[in-house]
């Protein structure tokens, strides 16, 4: 178990496994994982642990299963896991609301200046008292929300999004027809949407195909009077084009929970801008969701070792599913 984390997790594998958990509250480094997944039958990791053939090989033929505490997997080499019978695990859609939640959190502060408003205040820069200009933002009622992924954060994002009576776009690889029935969604194209929307939320998964998928040209069709909002993978956008972007006033603000290197190096541009608000990727970070994150995880690795398949909904290598011993 590469890190301690919140909820039940642990106590569920202690009960019936050894565990050698990383109990430092730092990712271990390259060697330490290597190190320490020789020999084990399952591995409970992070989004921040590369988990490529090296260390499916320094595990060795006793591994059964990797078990994410994340809905990203782009972190595991899930092609050479799936040739060698290993599961890979997940935790599929568990994050969802919370996520949903967060991308709300940034939508809102985004247009109302909620945390240039906390700095004004703390710093002791409100001199005028009320005033008619103050802060002014934009309003979000009414308003229309592009959605890129419509998945399962993207639809608890447009649900949200319903009750502030925001006219909805989407971009996504296949129609959502339940979406555009219940939600009154509208496909669209992604030129289309980014040229319509006041907030352009990213909720596309990492692959080469969303990889950069914001940059310079794209931003450039955006509103001047637009924001993006990503909470999904930092690389879907690139980030010093987004700078640019930001500097030159061809969109009015960002909210970032995640960035191409995390944490955010001290040298990005974007530390200095006044036009975004910036989050250390807490997009699923409440209690009760990333103790259910753990919860999930762990009970993969308890059916795995118990001879049994785990939950399909959870398994991303479902071709495993046909060929494990504990499936016929
Ligand atoms: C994930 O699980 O992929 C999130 O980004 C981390 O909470």
């Amino acid at each position: 178990m590469t890190r301690m984390v919140p909820g039940p997790a642990l106590s569920m594998l202690k009960e019936k496994y050894d565990v050698v958990v990383n109990k430092r509250n730092v990712q271990p480094t390259r060697k330490e994982l290597l190190r320490n997944v020789a020999g084990k039958d399952a591995i409970l990791c992070m989004l921040s642990d590369r988990i490529d053939r090296e260390v499916i090989d320094a595990a060795g033929p006793n591994l059964k299963i990797i078990s994410s505490y994340s809905t990203g997997y782009e972190h595991i080499d899930v092609e050479e896991a799936t040739k060698r019978g290993i599961y890979v695990t997940y935790i599929a859609d568990i994050l969802a609301e919370a996520t949903a939640d967060l991308t709300f959190a940034l939508i809102l502060a985004c247009a109302r200046n909620v945390a240039a408003g906390d700095r004004m205040v703390r710093q002791r820069k409100w001199k005028v008292g009320w005033a008619p200009d103050l802060l002014l933002g934009q309003d979000i009622y009414g308003a229309t929300l592009g959605i890129i992924g419509l998945g399962r954060i993207g639809t608890a994002v447009a649900r949200r999004a319903s009750g502030f009576k925001m006219n909805l776009l989407y971009y996504n690889r296949n129609r959502n027809e339940k979406a555009e029935e219940e939600l009154g969604a509208r496909y669209a194209g992604l030129d289309e949407l980014l040229a319509s929307s006041d907030f352009v939320s990213i909720h596309t998964s990492m692959n080469e195909a969303s990889h950069h998928l914001i940059n310079k040209d794209r931003l450039q069709k955006m509103k001047k009077t637009a924001f993006l909002i990503n909470t999904a993978r930092g690389k879907v956008v690139k980030e010093d084009d987004l700078a640019a972007a930001l500097r030159r006033g061809l969109i009015a603000g960002a909210g970032l929970d995640v960035f191409e290197s995390e944490p955010l190096v001290a040298s990005s541009p974007l530390l200095k801008m006044n036009n975004v608000t910036l989050l250390p990727h807490i997009g699923s970070a409440t209690h009760q969701t990333r103790s259910k994150m753990g919860e999930v995880a762990a009970q993969s690795i308890l059916q795995v070792l118990d001879g049994k398949s785990p939950d399909p909904h959870f398994v991303v290598n479902r071709q495993v599913l046909r060929t494990a011993p504990s499936s016929v």
